[in-house]
């Protein structure tokens, strides 16, 4: 009895010993083939090496195969700081890929970026890019952006434009001071078009866009005994208080004009003055902004138009975007507005627009075919 008894306790125990045996046995061949083939054998014997010389060959295991990785290795870009990294940045096939993924991660580009630029940018340009310091990857999804204009985006110092709207100024030159464009009346009243959305606050109306003899504000109201657009009265009346303010009289001489207005005064004025003369001060009908309701000539203390010597121009010039409104016909641009210099004229836009015309020092003209037309 007591010997069977002896033979079961045994028994158990060799069971329980082959158990645990058989269980180290299944771990150890798991540490031996995880070593000798990492990643089910998907890294050639060379890559193995160079991880294993690096003490990266734990790590590699744990994570999934990575063909970058690999090709880093394999053409000898490979850098120990980037191992992650290369895990991050996708594999694509070309020649050269290795070389581009080395020289972006030196200019410390992230690998998202550095995806972007695989899948959308071409070979070329990422050479490009190498040569250059670190800038903003996500400034090539602006439209119309040129990496070789760069510097001058980067110098254009604006805190009212965006960065996009400063890719357009500069695309246009506007950073460049150019000089002043002559007058030449064969450059206008050619190509004429329908303003367009003569309702809005924005409207282009020149030489080359023209109003219906038709068209008359929908929102025209009294102010000053004269007719305007209801939307300028407000922007006005605050404007002629912080001139007050400021130690200045404001007032409006001439507002809205109907079309048959303006025809009456063109054509007294080229009786007067002969045509290419009249042509450099008052609009043909239809080609004025006074018929939009949104344009206005400003008078001061003695009840006359202003003039550059008006006290109050300084303070005009400076505070009127403030308000929504621009000199619409400036100093020395005749040749682009088609308009001799018209301290008194100014035109509603709104605070927005006006602030960037100001701030970019160019006329409606301009700042409409560069950043409203396309809209
Ligand atoms: N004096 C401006 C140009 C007009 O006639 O509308
Ligand atoms: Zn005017």
């Amino acid at each position: 009895m007591k010997k069977e008894k002896r033979n079961k306790k045994l028994k158990i125990l060799i069971g329980i010993f082959s158990v645990i045996l058989i269980i180290c046995c299944v771990l150890l061949f798991i540490e031996i083939f995880s070593k000798a083939s990492p990643i089910k054998g998907k890294y050639s014997k060379e890559v193995i090496t160079v991880l294993d010389n690096n003490n990266l060959l734990d790590k590699a295991n744990k994570l999934d195969y990575s063909p970058t990785l690999e090709i880093m290795i394999k053409d000898d870009y490979f850098n120990k700081k980037h191992f992650d990294d290369y895990y991050l940045v996708d594999y694509h096939e070309y020649e050269g890929f290795s070389k581009h993924v080395s020289q972006l991660l030196e200019k410390e580009y992230e690998p998202e970026k550095i995806n972007y630029l695989m899948s959308n940018q071409t070979k070329e340009l990422i050479n490009k890019i190498i040569t250059l310091d670190k800038f903003e990857i996500d400034y090539l999804k602006i439209k119309d952006f040129d990496l070789d204009k760069l510097a001058r985006y980067k110098e254009f110092n604006s805190y009212v434009l965006s960065f996009e709207e400063i890719v357009k100024a500069v695309n246009h030159d506007i950073d460049i001071k150019k000089d002043e464009v002559p007058y030449d009346s064969a450059n206008f009243y050619i190509n004429i078009k329908p303003a367009i959305d003569p309702h809005s606050d924005i409207t282009l109306v020149n030489k080359a866009y023209v109003l219906d003899k038709s068209f008359v504000p929908n929102d025209l109201v009294n102010f000053e005994s004269k007719s305007i657009s209801k939307r300028v009265v407000e922007p006005l009346k605050e404007m002629f208080e912080y001139a007050k303010e400021a130690g200045y009289h404001l007032c409006t001489i001439s507002s809205y004009r109907s079309y048959n207005t303006q025809t009456s005064l063109f054509y007294g004025y080229i009786k007067r003055d002969g045509r290419a003369h009249a042509e450099r001060y008052s609009a043909k009908p239809g080609h004025s902004e006074h018929q939009l309701g949104l344009a206005t000539d400003l008078c001061t203390t003695n009840g006359k138009r202003i003039t550059v010597d008006s006290p109050v121009y300084p303070w005009l010039e400076n505070n009127a975007h403030k308000f929504g409104f621009i000199i619409r016909f400036p100093k020395g641009k005749t040749g682009i507005t088609g308009y001799n210099f018209e301290p008194w004229h100014v035109r509603y836009i709104g605070k927005e627009h006006a602030t960037k015309v100001k701030e970019l020092d160019i006329t409606y003209d301009e700042y409409y075919e560069i950043f409203l037309k396309e809209r």
